[in-house]
């Protein structure tokens, strides 16, 4: 990997989970990749404006006011030829600050066109990891809550077109230190369940 655009949506930030292990796996595997960090919690994205949504509906040219930020997010993940998103499932789907990017992001005619077959990517695809952290489980024998995260965000950046994507599940992060231990061991598994993303060191990553 050349470029990697690790894309932050903790509120924990660095400090989370999700992040050290994002970090780590950098290092170890593409220490001379070029890293870009979009921090969606440190550096807020403005909230959609009018100025947005009427750019959006109304099919302005690209270089329009309205969607400099918006082309700003879409080129950064144009430039990149890996993905990393690490984000926490607040209340069983992505936490605000993402679903403010995707709704950047993907946008009609210039990330995705419509078609009479349905929604299809106009982006390149791209090696893609999700590492979502969450407090309970959602998936597995201790599940006792539903998941709207994976399904969810799978469909979109597929929607963009990029369809070679892992996720590592960070699961039970609320039931103390042993448990993050515990969740962070399970990732070495999931990471080495994918060929792009292959970890083989053990970990020892404080929360
Ligand atoms: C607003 C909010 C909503 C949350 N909703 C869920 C949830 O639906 N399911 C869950 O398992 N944990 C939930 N949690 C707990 C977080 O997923 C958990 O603290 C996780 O470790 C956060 O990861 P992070 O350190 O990467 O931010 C929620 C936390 C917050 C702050």
């Amino acid at each position: 990997m050349k470029r990697i655009l690790l894309l932050e949506c903790s509120p924990h930030r660095q400090n989370a989970c999700g992040s050290h292990l994002a970090r780590r796996l950098i290092a170890t595997r593409w220490p001379e990749a070029e890293l870009l960090e979009r921090d969606l919690v440190g550096e807020p994205l403005p909230p959609l404006g009018a100025d947005y949504a009427t750019a959006l509906t109304g099919n302005a040219a690209f270089d329009a006011p309205g969607f400099a930020c918006s082309e700003t997010l879409i080129a950064e993940l144009e430039a990149c030829d890996c993905l990393i998103i690490v984000t926490p499932m607040h209340n069983f789907t992505v936490p605000a600050a993402l679903k403010l990017w995707i709704d950047y992001v993907l946008r009609i005619h210039r990330s995705f066109a419509a078609t009479p077959q349905g929604k299809v990517g106009l982006l390149q695809d791209r090696p893609t990891l999700v590492l979502v952290s969450a407090g309970g489980f959602y998936q597995g024998p201790r599940a006792r809550q539903p998941d709207f995260l994976t399904a969810y965000l799978r469909h979109v950046l597929s929607t963009l077109g990029i369809t070679e994507v892992a996720f590592v599940h960070l699961q039970g992060l609320a039931h103390g230190r042993d448990a993050i231990q515990a969740a962070l061991d399970d990732a070495i598994p999931q990471l080495q369940r994918t060929t792009r993303f292959y970890f083989d060191s053990a970990t020892e990553i404080a929360p």
